[in-house]
């Protein structure tokens, strides 16, 4: 009987040989090209998410995420994101209780955030001060496959992100930090620590809501770090601060800023076409829009503005939106035929923008929110590890000669 391990070493030789030579194939057909920005090409099986591109769908380990943000909550919603069910009452409150107890940073993060520049980009701070949060939970690698030090980082991690984002933002203006208060749920609580003012119930409901929307989303960029770097077994802290580092180009996590930079802009609903006609002449990216999955409105998009619209019903209205609404009507006419709509950061802006969040700190939040799927796609890798090790096609030269320096 040929022993298992040979047999299955063959099997998976077998699949390489297989996956190769369609590679191979397809580089061929199409002169040698890889699917720019790996564009469609998969490169694990998930469980997490699942995304239908066409229809504007997305589900959290099968449930619709209008069903989630309508019945669920923040905690609720991470823990199935991580452990695959909804969890039963005393799974909920164990796990709630978990995170709302472990919110208060070490003192010695507290100096550390004294002497980052106060200029800085709260996404800096944030990527910075996950990294040194790991330094005060130190494992060994081998033991990230044991729930128990998984629970312990996802605690930590998912707890101390907004008072990592609060802190920091208060500190730069001088402000101290303050201690989160227990009594409060995940959304209350990281907008009292903001402003030291406790938000009302809808105002914490629709914040509520808006972090669920950006928790998780398949294999996006800042995932694919967290699993890239989570393969290499490094901590789990390590992962986070990898995804952030990700998270904040303009590209991704950083468009929510750069659209209300945008909508300051063109300024009024009067400019809005030309405006808009120009940047597409310049060919600039219209940030908020466009979708390497999406080829229609981003569904996350529709609830967030809804939510807007929900604020600015009960709060006042805000003119942006009126420009944003316009801007969705011109892009809709010249580039909607190309798939081109908006996506999740394009309404997220004047949903923060109304909560009083200042704009800098929008992409620290889709980050603590985003940090729950990352953290569900590094327990899935663990389950069944082997670091990424992709190839590249080599189209450089090859036997140079070596000349002397008086000869080049
Ligand atoms: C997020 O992947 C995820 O799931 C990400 C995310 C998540 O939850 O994790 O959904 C979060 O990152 C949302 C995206 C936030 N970024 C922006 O809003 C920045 C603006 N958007 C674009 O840069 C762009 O749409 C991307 C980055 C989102 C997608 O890039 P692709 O799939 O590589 O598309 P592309 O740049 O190759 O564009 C294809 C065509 C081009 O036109 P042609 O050269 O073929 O004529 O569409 C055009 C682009 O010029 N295009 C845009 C556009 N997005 C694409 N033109 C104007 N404005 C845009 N926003």
């Amino acid at each position: 009987m040929p022993n298992r391990t040979y047999e299955s070493n063959l099997q998976e030789k077998i699949v390489e040989y297989v996956v190769n030579i369609l590679i191979l194939a397809i580089n061929y057909m199409s002169e040698n090209k890889i699917p720019a920005g790996l564009a469609g090409v998969p490169v694990t099986t998930s469980s997490i998410s699942s995304i239908d591109g066409e229809k504007g769908i997305l589900k959290y380990r099968g449930f619709t995420i209008e069903e989630l943000t309508e019945k669920s909550s923040f905690t609720e919603t991470a823990y199935l994101l991580i452990y695959g069910k909804l969890p039963n009452q005393e799974e909920n409150d164990l796990f709630t209780n978990d995170i709302n107890l472990h919110r208060r940073l070490k003192y010695k993060m507290i100096d550390m955030i004294k002497c980052l520049p106060d200029n800085g980009h709260p996404m800096d701070a944030t990527q910075a001060l996950i990294a040194v949060l790991g330094m005060f939970y130190p494992f060994e690698s081998k033991e990230f496959t044991k729930p128990e030090v998984q629970r312990l980082a996802i605690t930590r991690l998912i707890s101390k992100m907004p008072s990592i984002v609060a802190a920091y933002h208060r500190m730069r203006y001088g402000d101290l930090a303050l201690q989160p208060k227990d009594d409060l749920d995940y959304s209350s609580n990281f907008l009292y620590m903001l402003s030291e003012i406790e938000p009302d119930p809808e105002q914490a409901s629709i914040m509520e809501k808006a972090l669920i929307l950006h928790m998780e989303h398949t294999m996006n960029a800042s995932t694919f770090s967290a699993r890239v770097t989570g393969s290499t077994l490094a901590d789990p802290f390590t992962v986070i601060s990898s995804a952030v580092g990700t998270l904040t180009g303009p590209l991704h996590g950083g468009a929510n800023e750069q659209v209300l930079v945008m909508l300051q802009e063109i300024g009024s609903v009067k400019n809005t076409e030309k405006a808009i006609d120009t940047k597409l002449k310049n060919k600039d990216k219209i940030m908020g829009f466009g979708h390497r999955v999406y080829k229609v409105k981003d569904p996350r998009a529709k609830i967030l503005q809804k939510l807007a619209e929900q604020l600015f019903l009960k709060y006042g209205s805000n003119p942006l939106y009126d420009i944003a609404v316009k801007v969705e009507e011109v892009m809709e006419k010249r580039v909607g035929e190309k798939g081109i709509y908006p996506n999740v950061d394009f309404y997220s802006a004047l949903v923060y923008d109304k909560l009083r969040v200042q704009s800098d700190l929008f992409t620290p939040i889709f980050a603590m929110a985003r940090v729950v799927g990352w953290l569900a796609h590094w327990v899935e890798q663990m389950q069944d590890n082997r670091i990424y090790r992709p190839k590249a096609i080599y189209v450089g030269p090859t036997n140079n000669e070596y000349l002397p320096v008086d000869k080049r």
